[in-house]
């Protein structure tokens, strides 16, 4: 295991008491902070010093202040920090040895985004707005409490959807006719697509919260084709020719009320079905969680596209378990930029964007991040006690993934090992041993056994 860093301070404020070292200048890393976690001296500047191999820090787990030191470069920050959001991104204040170069910010918290208030629920968008390179997803998390509904409407985009939390009714209807009504739960998916007009709303005790998906970056979530607003902008004369009623019945409809709106609390589906009712032959929703998993060492993946989920032609899925101390492995996907977003748990990611750049970003609840398309890139989970997951999602009908771990595998050893270990024929064989199963393995259990000099072998 990797020593906590809050260990390494315990013997480090030891170590401080009975050394020579000069308490630090006070600067605003060293108020307490609200729990307490953060006591003089300051902590961080010391677990963290010497790493030449770039090990993971949870500081905001471990509640400790990174500093912008590293292997005898670097110093403290005399000027105003925001504490929280420094310890929530180590590998920024303090970016491995291994980034260089200059790459676009590839983060976004939902934190940061508005929200929209309307009666009984809200919504709020990550979108190319938000995060420039959210190009090909725009991402929407949205509230309905019991009974709420998100009004009758459709939109150019496809709309792919993952339920968080509580319960909600869909339906939808297709272009022969046919209807469409579904209860879900959390870890269920549905999929809209575009142009098929649709509803959602809030079920059980607390409705429901989820996250929308749509296949364009520009989306926006307030600028769809709602029912209400429909006939509020058509002559009433058109829209009582076209129900085949007197003019003056439309005369109260208004736009403004609708959108998310308290409505009635829902029958059984079976009850509700109206008169007209004709199945649909498509199937709008999927039990993503009930998908058999893909095992990795170290956790497991839920894979969902057009393959398991027919319909579902313009987003594929992942989802991923990651374990203690666990890493997705080095890969990427050649035909989609990935959009993920964090549902617990903390994790590093580097992301290797060729011209010898690469960036590390800290991810965390609610955290929305981008890897463009073949970017090099891995998951590690963070946190030593919190689980890790997160939604891979692409604009594409599969998933797709190249492992370089199997490719390695899979190539001329003599190649790989004139590539990688030339000059080092013994460390070349090695390596040549671990990777010749070539066994794709998604999400690896931890190696190393953390100690400070080696690249030895762990539980593996
Ligand atoms: C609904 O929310 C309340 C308050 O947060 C909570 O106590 C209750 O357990 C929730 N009910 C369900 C079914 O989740
Ligand atoms: C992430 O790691 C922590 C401990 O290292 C573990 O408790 C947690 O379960 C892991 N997450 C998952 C999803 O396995």
């Amino acid at each position: 295991m990797v020593p906590r860093p809050s260990a390494l301070f315990a013997s480090a404020a030891v170590l401080l008491s009975t050394t020579a070292f000069a308490a630090p200048t006070r600067s605003s890393y060293q108020e307490p902070l609200e729990d307490g976690a953060l006591q003089e001296p300051p902590v961080a500047k010391y677990p963290f010093k010497n790493d030449p191999y770039d090990r993971k820090h949870d500081t905001y787990g471990e509640g400790v202040q990174p500093l912008p030191i590293r292997n005898g470069h670097g110093t403290s920050v005399l000027g105003p920090v925001n504490l929280d959001r420094d310890r929530q991104n180590p590998d920024l204040v303090r970016p491995p040895s291994t980034d260089h170069g200059i790459l676009p910010n590839l983060r976004w918290s939902f934190s940061d985004s508005h929200i929209r208030i309307e009666e009984g629920g809200w919504t709020r968008q990550t979108t190319v707005r938000e995060l420039a390179a959210s190009k090909e997803i725009a991402g929407v998390n949205m509230r309905l409490d019991a009974g709420v509904i998100r009004e009758l409407h459709w939109h150019k985009e496809a709309e792919w959807a993952y339920v968080l939390d509580g319960k909600v009714r869909v339906t939808a209807f297709d272009t022969d006719g046919g209807s469409f009504m579904d209860d879900l739960e959390k870890g269920d998916l549905w999929y809209f697509p575009s142009g098929h007009p649709h509803s959602l709303q809030g079920l059980g005790e607390n409705g429901t919260e989820f996250l929308l998906i749509f296949d364009s970056g520009d989306f926006s979530e307030d600028s769809t084709f709602l029912l209400n607003e429909w006939i509020e902008h058509t002559p009433k004369a058109v829209v009582a020719e076209n129900f085949r009623l007197p003019p003056e019945m439309f005369e109260n409809i208004h736009e403004k009320d609708k959108y998310i709106f308290q409505g009635s609390i829902p029958d059984s589906i079976d009850k509700e079905k109206p008169r007209a009712f004709k199945r649909s032959k498509h199937q709008y929703t999927h039990h993503m969680l009930d998908t058999p998993a893909q095992k990795g060492s170290g956790g497991q993946a839920k894979i969902v596209d057009s393959r398991n989920f027919p319909i579902s032609k313009t987003i594929a899925a992942g989802h991923l378990d990651i374990e203690p101390g666990a890493l997705r492995e080095m890969h990427w996907h050649p035909n989609a930029d990935e959009w993920s977003f964090f549902i617990r748990g903390r994790a590093r990611v580097t992301i290797f964007a060729a011209e010898g750049n690469a960036r590390t970003f800290d991810y965390m609840a609610g955290d929305v991040g981008v890897v463009p398309r073949n970017m090099g890139h891995f998951i590690e989970n963070l946190s030593d006690d919190e689980p890790l997951e997160v939604l891979e999602i692409f604009r594409a009908d599969e998933f797709q993934d190249f492992s370089l771990f199997q490719w390695m595998g899979e190539t001329p050893q003599r190649l790989v090992k004139d590539h990688l270990f030339q000059h080092d024929p013994k460390s070349g064989e090695k390596f040549s041993k671990m990777v010749e199963s070539a066994e794709k393995d998604v999400i690896k259990s931890q190696y190393y056994d953390g100690k400070e000099e080696g690249l030895e072998k762990g539980e593996l």
